[in-house]
């Protein structure tokens, strides 16, 4: 295929793909590691197609410089507006999503990240509480304050780093309860297309991801997290840190839980080369 018609045949295979899924009784069955790669070239196909745009959309994109590759794909690192622009434009699609309707129903709003469009670390919650619901702001409740006290032990604010959730939307729970409901393994792959395109855009150095849910919604695995904190899994090419999700260090106060998350977060800080001081070392959250 030449290069020039790639933007094009990617774009009517989607929407072929998208007619299929949205009018056919046969919806089209694609595998997760076949979905993962078409949504690794999200950002790529953006590229592209930025390229055949009018030199208005193009003139967004101004800043970061054009080394192209012998695809016609730009090597260079996108500038901090370009990745501004393209998160607002995924930003614009979930606030309007209606694909679980009994979420969309019942939704405040949509949630969809916050931060630094080029931090370095990506922390990713499993979905918004009903605080985030209202104020459409991920972890910003009890459980978000603690995490952003973890932010700061680590040397940043939480601007600096970029916050999101697996889902995008409040997982409804029946009038007149409380609490929140885990979100199920289809609202997960629902939704997750969605974050993908935040990481493709965000390119971490490093992701975290806060408890089972959001490991289950990145890599699929079902584990207890005694097993699976403090590794290094790879999501993508980007290495992932796994560690219990700040609620949990809420339900169970022990110290020992909580050194465990701080030297998850410290074995973050080294893959960043980021110097750990003394204080820090000896730091229980
Ligand atoms: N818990 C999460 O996982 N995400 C939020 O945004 C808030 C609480």
């Amino acid at each position: 295929m030449r290069v020039m018609q790639f933007p094009q045949a990617l774009e009517t295979a989607l929407q072929t793909l998208e007619r299929m899924r949205n009018e056919s009784a046969h919806r089209p069955c694609a595998s997760r590691s076949a979905l993962d790669a078409l949504n690794q070239i999200a950002p790529v196909r953006e590229n592209l197609l930025e390229d055949h745009a009018p030199s208005a959309t193009r003139k967004q994109n101004e800043g970061a410089s054009s080394s192209k590759n012998d695809l016609g794909v730009d090597n260079a690192a996108p500038s901090k507006a370009g990745k501004i622009d393209k998160l607002a434009a995924v930003q614009a699609r979930v606030s309007v999503c209606t694909k679980c309707p009994n979420l969309a129903s019942s939704r405040t709003q949509t949630v969809f990240g916050v931060g630094n469009p080029d931090a370095e670390i990506m922390f990713i919650g499993e979905a918004p509480g009903a605080d985030e619901d209202a104020q459409g702001e991920p972890f910003v409740g009890r459980a978000g304050q603690l995490l952003t006290k973890i932010i700061k032990a680590m040397g940043f604010a939480r601007e600096d780093v970029y916050i999101a959730n697996i889902l995008k939307c409040r997982p409804d729970v029946p009038a007149g309860s409380f609490g929140n409901r885990a979100p199920t393994t289809r609202e997960m792959q629902t939704c997750r297309p969605y974050l993908m395109e935040q990481i493709g855009i965000i390119r971490p150095k490093v992701i975290v991801a806060l408890g089972a849910v959001a490991v289950e919604g990145l890599l699929g695995t079902r584990a207890p997290m005694r097993d699976l904190r403090g590794r290094w899994d790879l999501f993508n090419g980007t290495p992932l840190m796994v560690t219990y999700h700040p609620a949990y260090l809420l339900r169970n106060q022990s110290p020992l839980e909580k050194r465990k998350v701080w030297e998850d977060m410290m074995q973050v800080l080294d893959r960043l080369e980021k110097p750990i001081s003394e204080k820090q070392r000896n730091y229980f959250l």
